[in-house]
């Protein structure tokens, strides 16, 4: 007999149009799984979850068409996968309040992104940054996903979603599957600076839809081997943040050329960022390319998108349909 297909759902907050870092470490694996034989996957634009940080209403939906056509312009085939916007499901906020009466509010209290969260932003710790957590378990457990591609940061996450699971089958019966992260070992790409993670949040992004020009400017001000302060001093490509990025963006002469000529002193820094951007320019030229002709249609992406609801909420509805009878709610 066939083994039951594996059920991968991942979330991105819609952020706008994402970085090289999001790219690299989480929207290619996101790709590879949809063609994974076997696998049915769920990518859900977490909407909701955006609520609960500073943003400006009128500026949501544009993020969301941006993310969208990002994630399109990456090789995200919505015919492999479902991709939809969580709002368009209301499954999800029903789920997360029946979670909400089996989470110990405890270990609410406990998850580190709550506290850099609140630390980020003391004028708002509103309740729902407090309950985030529930609403990511009940994006998984509302499609029983076994699998969960997240970053690191998520893993705390996740964990809680699985005592989530396991009290509600204790309490209710067996309802959900104990959700399995998957760590790829997807590189954590650093900003510009070359000392933090490359984040959003941080200002210190290169965008894949960004401009060229951008593109260069940006390179030209990056961080490179501090050790190294003249092109005859000798280089560690292997410490340096010009030479990590040709790895994944340059063809392999155009990195070895660099990555030798650094640490020999015959290439210097800034040939090395020229070099960079050309081959990072010419990768990403594609994906910017799709990304603005999708963004030029955003009647394609709603039709996207509404399918996309249409094919999660078909499975959203029949868990919501068996929650409702296991909590006993009259009918
Ligand atoms: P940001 O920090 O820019 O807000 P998110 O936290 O929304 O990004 O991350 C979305 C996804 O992209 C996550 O799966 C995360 O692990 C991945 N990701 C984010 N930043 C990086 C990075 N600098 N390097 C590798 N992966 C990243
Ligand atoms: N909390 C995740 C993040 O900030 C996004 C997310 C929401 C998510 N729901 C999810 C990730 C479900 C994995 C599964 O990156």
């Amino acid at each position: 007999m066939d083994s039951p297909p594996e059920i991968v759902l991942s979330g991105i907050q819609p952020t706008g149009g994402f970085h090289i870092g999001n790219y690299l470490g989480a929207v290619q694996n996101w790709v590879r799984l949809t063609e994974t034989p076997g696998y049915r996957c769920f990518f859900c634009i977490v909407d909701l979850h955006a609520l609960t940080q500073d943003y400006q209403p009128g500026d949501l939906p544009g993020r969301v068409v941006e993310m969208t056509a990002d994630l399109l312009a990456s090789g995200l085939d919505p015919e492999r996968a479902s991709l939809f916007v969580q709002s368009h499901v209301p499954e999800h906020a029903e789920l997360a309040w029946a979670l909400a009466t089996v989470t110990p509010f405890g270990e609410l209290g406990r998850m580190t992104q709550f506290k850099d969260k609140s630390e980020h932003q003391p004028e708002n710790i509103n309740a729902g940054l407090f309950t985030y957590p529930i609403l990511m378990a009940a994006d998984i457990l509302l499609y029983k996903a076994t699998r969960v591609p997240v970053g690191h940061d998520q893993v705390q996450h996740l964990e809680l979603t699985r005592e989530i699971a396991r009290r509600w089958n204790a309490r209710f019966g067996e309802t959900f599957p104990e959700p399995q992260p998957i760590h790829t070992q997807a590189p954590k790409i650093l900003g510009l600076d070359g000392k933090q993670k490359m984040s959003k949040s941080l200002g210190n992004t290169i965008l894949v839809s960004e401009e060229p020009e951008a593109i260069k400017k940006k390179l030209l001000s990056a961080y490179t081997d501090e050790t190294r302060l003249r092109k005859s001093d000798f280089g560690h490509p292997d410490k340096c943040y010009v030479c990590g990025l040709h790895n994944y963006f340059s063809p392999a002469d155009v990195t070895a050329r660099h990555h030798e000529g650094c640490a020999t002193a015959t290439l210097g820094c800034v040939d090395s960022k020229r070099a960079l951007a050309e081959s990072m320019i010419a990768y990403l030229a594609p994906i910017r390319e799709r990304s603005l002709a999708l963004r030029a249609h955003p009647e394609r992406i709603r039709e996207i998108l509404q399918a996309g609801a249409a094919s999660a909420r078909s499975v959203a509805i029949e868990t919501m349909s068996d929650v409702r009878e296991r909590l006993g709610l009259y009918r």
